[in-house]
């Protein structure tokens, strides 16, 4: 590795935890927009990041206090081209036995709404807000998604994809840097990074609320005409 790419690396880190911490309320941080205008000159100084690299940097990851249950890390996984990309919360119990994600109950509803939408898993590519489970699958906390997502940031920039759908709550409210509910964001385009962003409900919400499954259909058909284009 070269001293540039690791100074690219660590100025992609540190933007995207500044914009993060900015996001939660940090106010000890004034970031002016020449300072961020500095941080991304720095970052194009180097070649495209691969998912490769992104995950040989994550390593056996030990940033947060997830590390100490897990079972495995659940990167992400599918097409590292893909037009699609599918952001979750994070891993369940069967994804931290398997260290794949989507793979329990939640990702197989995931599998089937793709499938009728024409899309296969090795279409897309799965990835999540925290890449280790929370114990008892509690929803991740601030600390933990301020020390993973950077990574997310990280792939999404390494695959390019046309399109994210970011399904639930957490991957919807911390793409886009915002406290809107997600029965407010879904079914409508927003932006992340210049990339249109559709907003749905989890799978596993489906599981437990069967009645919103014609709001998601009708959120999937969106995706698929503009994935389509
Ligand atoms: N739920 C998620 O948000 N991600 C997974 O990978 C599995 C279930």
């Amino acid at each position: 590795m070269t001293n540039n790419q690791t100074l690219s690396e660590i100025t992609r880190d540190v933007k995207s935890y500044l914009q993060y911490i900015e996001h939660l309320g940090c106010e000890g941080l004034a970031l002016s927009e020449g300072s961020v205008e500095t941080l991304e000159q720095l970052g194009k100084g180097s070649e495209a990041e691969t998912l490769e690299m992104i995950q040989r940097d994550l390593g056996d990851c030990r940033r947060c206090k997830l590390h100490k249950q897990r079972k495995h890390i659940v990167f992400g996984a599918g097409d590292p081209r893909a037009r699609l990309v599918l952001v979750g919360e994070g891993p369940g119990y069967e994804e931290d036995l398997q260290g794949m994600p989507f793979v329990g109950k939640a990702g197989q509803l995931l599998t089937k709404i793709l499938k009728a939408i024409n899309l296969a898993r090795k279409d897309v590519y799965f990835c999540n807000v925290i890449k280790c489970r929370p114990p008892g699958n509690r929803n991740p906390e601030p600390d933990e998604i301020v020390a993973c997502i950077p990574f997310l940031r990280r792939q999404i920039r390494a695959i390019g994809p046309k399109l994210i759908c970011a399904m639930g709550t957490f991957a919807a409210q911390t793409l886009l840097q915002t406290d809107t509910p997600i029965s407010q964001l879904r079914g409508d385009f927003h932006v992340y990074e210049n990339i249109p962003l559709l907003a749905t409900y989890h799978p596993a919400y489906l599981l437990r609320n069967p009645d919103k499954k014609r709001d998601v259909w009708e959120d999937v058909q969106k995706l698929q005409a503009v994935y389509e284009k």
